[in-house]
C-alpha cells in the first residue's frame, strides 16, 4: 500500500517510516520542516531498506496536496504532522489551532476530493482529561485537556467522528498516545528535541551526557508510591507497529475507531531516572522543584481494546526504552547534523 506520512521528518514518523517501509509499504513524506530533519527521513529510509520519497511543505497548502494526491497513488494517510510543546501552545493557542486543526481539515478535505479516505490519526491520552480514574479505557466520556494542544487533539478527534459520520467511506483509527519514548535500536533515529526539552527522557538524556546540570523533578507530593507523577511510558517502536496494526485494521471497517497505544503500566519520575542511570552507567543529578501546572499526578492506559481488535500490545521494555535513548543520545549528542 502506499502511505502519504505526514510529520515524516520527526520522532514519531521517521520510526514509521522504517516499519512501513519494513512492511513492504511505498511511502511518501511531506513535512515542513518545523521541528523535523530531512536527515531523519534519509535514515529512516536506509533503515527501513527502500525509498521514502520527501516533499518540503505544509499540511496547510491545499494546491500541494492536491498535487501529492494527482501524482502518487496514495491509499492512506499517517497523519502525524502537529505542533506538541504544550507550554508553546499556552503562549501560542491561535498558531497550534491554526496548525493542528485547520491543519487536518484542509488534509482531509484534499485527501476527500482525491478519494483517499483511510486515515490514522496521533492523538494523545491527554484527551481523558484528569477526572476519570485510571486505567483509562476508549469507552470513558473524554474530559477536558488543561492545555490548547490536548484541545486541539480533542478538537480534531471530534471533526474526524463528524466527518466519518457525514460519509461512510472514510475509515479513520484514532490512536490516542500515552508517554512515548526510546529510539530505533540502531542508534541511528531518534528524538532530537529542539532547544530545552520538555519531556522528561530527553531532558534526563542531556543530564546524562553533561549537557545539562541537574533534573528538575516537578514535585515530590503526588500521591504516588514516591511521590513522583506516574506515566505510561513505551517504546516508540511499539508505538509505530500499533500504527501497522491499526491501517491493517481500517481496512476491514468503516467509521472512526479509537484505540489506547500505550503499555498498561506507570513508572513514576525517580523510577525512570534509575532506570536511565543502569542504562547509561552515569549518573543523573536531580532536584525537587514545584509540580508544573497541568499535570496529572498518575496516568496509565487500558491498553485491552488494542490487543483485542489489532491483537497489538507492547513487547519493549524499560530497559530497552532506556538502552535505546542512550545508545540514540551517545551516538548523536546535538540530534540531527
Ligand atoms: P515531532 O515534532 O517530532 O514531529 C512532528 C512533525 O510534524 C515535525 O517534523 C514537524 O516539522 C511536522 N509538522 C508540524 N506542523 C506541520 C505542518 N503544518 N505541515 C507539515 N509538517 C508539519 O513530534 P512527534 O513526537 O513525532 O509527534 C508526532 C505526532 O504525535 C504529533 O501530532 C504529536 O502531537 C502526536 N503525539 C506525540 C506525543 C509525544 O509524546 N511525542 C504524544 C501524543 C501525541
Ligand atoms: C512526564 C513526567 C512530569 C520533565 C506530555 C504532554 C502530553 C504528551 C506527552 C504529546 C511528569 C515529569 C517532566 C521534567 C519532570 N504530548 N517531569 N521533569 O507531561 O506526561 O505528557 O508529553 O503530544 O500531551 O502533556 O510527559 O515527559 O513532560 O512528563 O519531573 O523536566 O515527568 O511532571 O510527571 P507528560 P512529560
Amino acid at each position: 500500500m502506499k502511505i502519504l506520512v505526514t510529520g515524516g521528518a520527526g520522532y514519531i514518523g521517521a520510526h514509521a517510516i522504517v516499519a512501513l517501509l519494513e512492511a513492504s509499504h511505498e511511502v511518501v513524506v511531506l513535512d515542513n520542516l518545523t521541528n523535523g530533519s530531512v536527515e531523519a527521513v534519509r535514515r529512516a529510509s536506509e533503515l527501513g531498506g527502500g525509498e521514502a520519497p520527501f516533499i518540503h511543505g505544509d499540511i496547510r497548502d491545499r494546491a500541494l496536496l492536491d498535487r501529492v494526491f494527482a501524482e502518487h497513488n496514495v491509499e492512506a494517510v499517517m497523519h502525524f504532522a502537529g505542533l506538541k510543546a504544550v507550554g508553546e501552545s499556552v503562549e501560542q493557542p491561535l498558531r497550534y489551532f491554526e496548525n493542528n486543526v485547520a491543519g487536518t481539515i484542509t488534509l482531509c478535505q484534499t485527501m476527500a476530493a482525491a478519494g483517499v479516505t483511510r486515515l490514522v490519526f496521533s492523538s494523545s491520552a491527554t484527551v481523558y482529561g484528569d477526572e476519570h480514574p485510571l486505567p483509562w479505557h476508549e469507552g470513558l466520556p473524554t474530559g477536558t485537556p488543561s492545555n490548547p494542544y490536548g484541545r486541539s487533539k480533542l478538537m480534531v478527534e471530534q471533526l474526524l467522528g463528524d466527518l466519518a459520520a457525514s460519509d461512510a467511506r472514510w475509515q479513520i483509527g484514532i490512536l490516542r498516545y500515552f508517554n512515548p519514548t526510546g529510539a530505533h535500536d540502531s542508534g541511528l533515529i531518534g528524538e532530537s528535541p529542539q532547544g530545552t526539552p520538555n519531556n522528561l527522557v530527553p531532558y534526563i538524556a542531556q543530564v546524562a551526557t553533561g549537557r545539562r546540570e541537574s533534573l528538575a523533578v516537578f514535585g515530590n507530593d503526588y500521591p504516588t508510591a514516591d511521590g513522583t507523577g506516574v506515566r505510561d511510558y513505551l517504546h516508540v517502536m511499539d508505538l509505530v507497529e500499533g500504527h501497522l496494526a491499526a491501517l491493517e485494521a481500517l481496512a476491514q471497517h468503516e467509521g472512526v475507531h479509537v484505540w489506547n497505544l500505550g503499555a498498561g503500566r506507570g513508572y513514576s519520575v525517580l523510577e525512570m531516572v534509575h532506570a536511565f542511570e543502569q542504562a547509561s552507567g552515569r549518573e543523573i543529578p536531580y532536584h525537587v522543584a514545584p509540580r508544573r501546572p497541568g499535570d496529572v499526578a498518575s496516568c496509565w492506559a487500558d491498553p485491552t481494546k488494542a490487543r483485542q481488535e489489532l491483537g497489538w500490545f507492547t513487547r519493549r521494555d524499560l530497559r530497552a526504552m532506556m538502552e535505546d535513548v542512550w545508545r540514540w543520545q551517545l551516538a548523536n549528542p546535538v540530534g540531527y547534523v
